[in-house]
């Protein structure tokens, strides 16, 4: 059986994070292409991406995060249930440019919007993985963070794809590595990454009782920021999955992660 590795692009690495549906081409087609070296390499890729600009903003203004606000008024009028389809439409364009790019680099994958198979948020969302391993060899799985049904009354919520991986890591057979592929940054830094960045190191390994301060963008990120990654990787781990944050901006880091050769960026130690 083949090693499976599953990896996340990060939406502030394939998008423009501030710039409403705009995807940075370059990025995408360089990460295809390492994504199809690896599949070339011989290892299974689950390949979970994130929202960034076609996302983020529209879940804050209509406060999708929060799930159903009775009193919820916006002040363009559109209501919450209409932004829910808007963000799962605009989720949708973007796995678009995620598969056209892979299309490009000829590797074969399929997509499943999570909104079609989950149900709740956080890491113990409702959803039967099975189906996902089945997939055939070579073939790569696709799915991204999505706004999903929930119980009510919270009706619906953000579900993100920090969340998918961790489960998806830890239920499907197989699975050696979790890779999350970042922008801005090369792994978890000591100092939040601001304008001064000259004081922000990067942690090579980093242990969990390590701590560490991190600058989390409540106005724009409606998920978790790079805690998030750090707090679901550090539960992969404890599976026996190595976890590497990476850098998705630089050389072929990410496809070095995912082959498990020595690269720079930030590996999680229990
Ligand atoms: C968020 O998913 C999904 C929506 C806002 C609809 P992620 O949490 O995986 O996205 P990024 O990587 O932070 O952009």
């Amino acid at each position: 059986m083949r090693e499976r590795v599953v990896l996340k692009w990060g939406g502030g690495l394939i998008t423009e994070k501030d710039t409403m549906k705009t995807v940075r081409q370059d990025v995408l087609d360089s990460l295809a292409a390492q994504l199809e070296s690896c599949i070339r390499e011989g290892i299974d890729v689950v390949l979970v991406h994130g929202a960034g600009s076609f996302g983020h903003m529209k879940a804050k203004a209509y406060n999708l995060a929060d799930g159903k606000l009775p009193e919820f008024k916006s002040p363009d009028g559109t209501t919450q249930e209409e932004a829910v389809d808007a963000v799962r439409e605009d989720m949708l364009e973007l796995n678009q440019h995620v598969m056209d790019a892979l299309t490009k680099y000829d590797v074969s994958a399929v997509s499943i919007p999570p909104h079609k198979w989950a149900r709740n948020t956080g890491h113990d969302f409702e959803a039967d993985l099975e189906m996902f391993a089945s997939v055939p060899e070579g073939i790569v799985l696709v799915t991204h963070g999505d706004v999903v049904d929930c119980d009510k009354p919270q009706t619906f919520g953000i579900l993100s794809g920090d969340d998918i991986v961790y489960r998806m890591a830890t239920e499907l057979p197989n699975v050696k590595r979790l890779v999350f592929a970042m922008g801005g940054v090369e792994g978890v830094l000591s100092e939040p990454p601001t304008t001064d960045s000259d004081e922000a190191s990067l942690i090579e390994v980093l242990h969990k009782e390590d701590v560490f301060s991190q600058q989390h963008m409540d106005h724009i990120d409606v998920t978790g920021g790079i805690a998030l990654k750090v707090e679901r990787g550090f539960q992969t781990a404890e599976h026996g999955i190595s976890v590497h944050l990476v850098s998705g901006e630089i050389d072929e880091r990410v496809m070095q992660a995912c082959l498990g050769n020595e690269v720079r960026g930030t590996v999680l130690t229990l």
